[in-house]
C-alpha cells in the first residue's frame, strides 16, 4: 500500500443560503453536530432510532448491532421486513399511491409515466410470474436489463419475493455474465431481446445465449425475456419465456415475503485487486435504511421534487438511487433509457427543462464530456435551456476536479444550486462523506465530511489516526447499517480486503485521503490498490492483464497501469509482449485493434485499454519483479527520472514508448 499527499490548493468556499438552510431537514452545521454528537454518544441508539422512524417492520427489532461474530456485522438480525413492501406498499392509502414514481423517457424520447399504485401491481404481477416459474426465497436471479421501468420492476420483484438479485451491466460481455451466473449459482435470468441506446438496437439476449453456450449454468432453469423492441431474438423452447407469456393471466395481487433484516436482498459485481470481481453482498435491512436516509439527508428530497440519477441500474448508484432510495423515499424519479450524447450533447440540459427536474446527480466523466461538447458546440451548452427548476445537483463515482465543479455549478445549477460530491463505493451502500445542502459550506473538489453516524478517519499503516493535513488511508472505525456483508461465496476475501489485520478492525476503503488542516474536510486521492477509475467505474488493473494473457496465441504477458485523462478521469494504458516478433506501423495498430476487442468481449467495452503499448519484454527488476512505477511514469508521457539502473533490460524503454 502506498499513500498519496496532499496537493490541495483551493479557497473559495460557498456557504448554503439562507432560504436552503432554513428549509432543509438538517439546516446549518449545528444541526449536523447534533447529528453528530448523538451518533457518537449513543451509537446504537442512534441507528435504531432513525430505522425504526424510516422503515416499516413486519417484526420489530429488539437488538441494534451484533458484534459477536466480527468482522461479519449483523444489524437489526431479529427484525423482519419486506425491501418492495417499503418501497412500494407502505404507500398505499397515503398521497403518495397515486404521484408518479417514475417518468421514464425512452432513447427516441417518448416519456412514460407510472404511478406508485402502477407499479406495486406491475411488481406483483411480475413477482407472481417469477414465483410460478419456481422461483422462490433465498434462489438467486440475475438481471441484465436496459435502462427501463422494466429494470426497476425486475429488481423490486425479487426482493418482494425474497430471492437475490444479481444486477449485471447490460455493457458487461457474455463471459462476464457467465462468471457471475456461475459464481453465485443464479436459477433464471431477466433480460430484454434488445436495448436501445444513441438510436442503436443492441442485443442483450443474444449475449445471454452466448454466455450459456459456454457451459457451466446448469442451474438456469429460465430466461424471462422483456420485449423491448419487435425485433425477434432466438428463444429456446422451454427455457426462455418472453414477458407477455409469463405476466398473462398473473394476479396483481403479491404479498410480500417477510425476511430477516439480514436476508440478502442483493450480490453485485465489482472489481478488486485481484483478476477475479467479487460478489459484494448486502443485507436488506441496513441498506435500505440507509438508501432512504441518504435521499432525505444528501439530497433534502420534498414532497415535489423530481429526482434524476443518471446512473445505470447495474452499478450500485443505481441500485441505491434509482431502484430502491428514490421509492423508499415517496419521490417521482426520471428514469432516462439513453445516452447523454443522443441525439446530441444538450440532452441531459433538455431533460431536465422538460421534466422540470429538482435534483439532478451525475458523475464528473459525463459532466467533463458535456463541458468539452459545449466548448465546440456552443448549441448544445446548458445556457440554452430553462434550468430554474433545479435546486440541488449531485457528483458521484470519481474525484470531481475543481474546474469541472465550477462549471457545473455556475452553467447547470447558475450558482443557486448546492454540488453535493457525495464519496462512497459499492461496498458501502450508500454515501459516506458528502456536503449537506443545507449545512455544509462547499468547497470544489472535497467531499468534506461524513454523514451522521459513519466514523470515517485517515490512518498510516498501522492504523493510526492522523493529523489534519497528512494523507493516509480512508477507514471507517465502526460498521454502519448498509455495509457490506461479505463476498459472495469468499468470507476469507472479505476479511482480508476489508478487514486487514493490521488495521485494527478498521473498514479497508481502498483509497486515500487527506483532511485540510483548517476545516477538516475530506479530499480522497485516489485508489491505494490495483483498481483503476475510469469515467467512474472501477476496473482491476489484474482483470484486464488476465483477460489479454487469455489471448494465449498472440500474448505472452501483459501488465495494465492507469493514466490521468482529461474526460474519463483515468485511462487503462496496457503494456504487452506478443508470442511474435515486434509489430509496427500499421500491423501494430491492427493488433491493437484485435486484442481492444478481445477485452471487449472477454469483460466488455468499458475495459479497452485507451493506449497499447509493445515490447520485446516488460521493465522489469532483475528478482523479475515488474516496474509498475515505471510504467506508470512511462503511460503519463513523463521523463525517466528513476533509477534504471536495476532494469533487467534498459533499452526496453525505447520500445515501450511508442502508443498504439
Ligand atoms: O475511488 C473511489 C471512487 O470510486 C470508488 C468506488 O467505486 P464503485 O464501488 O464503483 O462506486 C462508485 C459509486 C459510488 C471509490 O473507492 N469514488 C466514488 N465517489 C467518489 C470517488 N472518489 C472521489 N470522490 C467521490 N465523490
Amino acid at each position: 500500500m502506498s499513500t498519496i499527499e496532499s496537493v490541495l490548493v483551493e479557497n473559495r468556499v460557498f456557504p448554503p443560503s439562507e432560504a436552503m438552510q432554513k428549509a432543509a431537514r438538517i439546516g446549518g452545521m449545528d444541526a449536523y453536530n447534533a447529528l453528530c454528537k448523538e451518533a457518537e454518544d449513543d451509537f446504537q441508539g442512534f441507528w435504531a432510532r432513525h430505522a425504526r422512524e424510516n422503515l416499516v417492520w413486519d417484526k420489530p427489532f429488539t437488538q441494534v448491532l451484533d458484534e459477536s461474530n466480527k468482522p461479519f456485522y449483523k444489524w437489526f438480525a431479529d427484525g423482519q421486513l419486506n425491501a418492495s413492501a417499503n418501497c412500494l406498499d407502505k404507500h398505499v392509502g397515503t398521497p403518495v399511491e397515486n404521484k408518479t414514481a417514475i417518468i421514464f423517457e425512452a432513447d427516441d424520447g417518448t416519456v412514460t409515466k407510472v404511478t406508485y399504485r402502477e407499479l406495486l401491481d406491475r411488481v406483483s404481477q411480475f413477482a407472481n410470474a417469477l414465483k410460478a416459474h419456481g422461483v422462490k426465497k433465498g434462489d438467486r436471479v440475475l438481471v441484465y436489463m436496459p435502462m427501463t421501468v422494466e429494470g426497476v420492476i425486475a429488481m423490486q420483484a425479487c426482493a418482494r419475493i425474497g430471492a437475490t438479485h444479481s444486477v449485471v451491466f447490460g455493457g458487461f460481455s457474455a463471459k462476464a455474465l457467465q462468471e457471475r451466473i456461475i459464481d453465485g449459482g443464479a436459477v433464471a435470468v431477466i433480460t430484454a431481446n434488445y436495448q436501445l441506446r444513441g438510436g442503436k438496437e443492441l442485443p442483450l439476449k443474444a449475449i445471454v445465449d452466448e454466455a450459456l453456450a459456454m457451459g457451466g449454468c446448469e442451474s438456469i432453469k429460465n430466461i424471462f425475456v422483456f420485449e423491448r423492441t419487435s425485433t425477434a431474438c432466438a428463444m429456446v423452447a422451454g427455457r426462455d419465456k418472453t414477458f407477455t407469456e409469463v405476466l398473462k393471466g398473473q394476479s396483481t395481487d403479491c404479498p410480500p415475503e417477510v425476511v430477516d433484516a439480514e436476508h440478502p436482498l442483493f450480490v453485485l459485481y465489482t472489481s478488486g485487486s485481484t483478476g477475479k470481481p467479487k460478489g459484494v453482498q448486502h443485507a436488506t435491512g441496513g441498506y435500505l435504511l440507509w438508501a432512504k436516509m441518504t435521499m432525505d439527508w444528501t439530497f433534502d428530497l420534498r414532497a415535489g421534487d423530481i429526482f434524476w440519477c443518471t446512473a445505470d441500474i447495474g452499478w450500485i448508484t443505481g441500485h441505491t438511487y434509482v431502484a430502491y432510495g428514490p421509492l423508499a423515499a415517496g419521490a417521482t424519479q426520471i428514469i432516462f433509457e439513453g445516452v447523454p450524447t443522443y441525439p446530441n450533447a444538450g440532452r441531459f440540459w433538455q431533460m431536465i427543462e422538460k421534466h422540470r427536474c429538482t435534483i439532478f446527480y451525475t458523475a464528473p466523466t459525463a459532466i467533463r464530456s458535456l463541458i468539452k461538447a459545449s466548448e465546440t458546440d456552443e448549441k448544445v451548452h446548458p445556457k440554452n435551456w430553462d434550468l430554474t427548476s433545479l435546486r440541488i445537483l449531485g457528483s458521484v463515482g470519481e474525484p470531481i476536479n475543481p474546474e469541472a465543479w465550477m462549471w457545473y455549478y455556475r452553467n447547470v445549477g447558475g450558482e443557486r444550486c448546492p454540488v453535493v460530491d457525495t464519496f462512497w463505493q459499492t461496498e458501502t451502500g450508500g454515501h459516506m462523506i458528502t456536503p449537506l445542502p443545507g449545512a455544509t459550506p462547499l468547497v470544489p473538489g472535497s467531499c468534506t465530511l461524513p454523514l451522521p453516524g459513519i466514523m470515517a478517519g485517515i490512518v498510516d499503516e498501522a492504523g493510526n489516526e492522523l493529523p489534519n493535513g497528512a494523507g493516509g488511508i480512508l477507514v471507517v472505525k465502526k460498521p454502519w447499517p448498509s455495509m457490506i456483508r461479505t463476498i459472495w461465496g469468499d468470507p476469507e476475501r472479505f476479511k482480508k480486503s476489508y478487514f486487514p489485520d493490521e488495521l485494527k478492525g478498521y473498514y479497508l476503503a481502498g483509497d486515500g485521503a487527506v483532511r485540510d488542516a483548517q476545516n477538516g474536510y475530506f479530499r480522497i486521492t485516489g485508489r491505494i490498490d490495483d483498481v483503476l477509475n475510469v469515467s467512474g467505474h472501477r476496473m482491476g488493473t489484474m482483470e484486464i492483464e488476465s483477460a489479454l494473457v487469455a489471448k494465449t496465441d498472440l500474448v505472452a504477458e501483459a501488465a495494465v497501469v492507469g493514466r490521468p485523462d482529461d474526460v474519463t478521469g483515468e485511462a487503462i494504458c496496457a503494456f504487452v509482449v506478443l508470442k511474435r516478433s515486434l509489430p509496427h506501423g500499421d500491423e501494430a495498430k491492427a493488433i491493437a485493434k484485435e486484442l481492444r476487442d478481445w477485452v471487449a468481449k472477454e469483460i466488455g467495452p468499458i475495459a479497452k485499454p485507451k493506449d497499447i503499448r509493445f515490447g520485446e519484454n516488460l521493465p522489469k527488476t532483475r528478482s523479475g519483479k515488474i516496474m509498475r512505477r515505471l510504467l506508470r511514469s512511462l503511460a503519463k508521457g513523463e521523463q525517466i527520472t528513476q533509477d534504471t539502473s536495476t532494469l533487467e533490460n534498459p533499452a526496453i524503454l525505447t520500445q515501450l514508448d511508442q502508443t498504439y
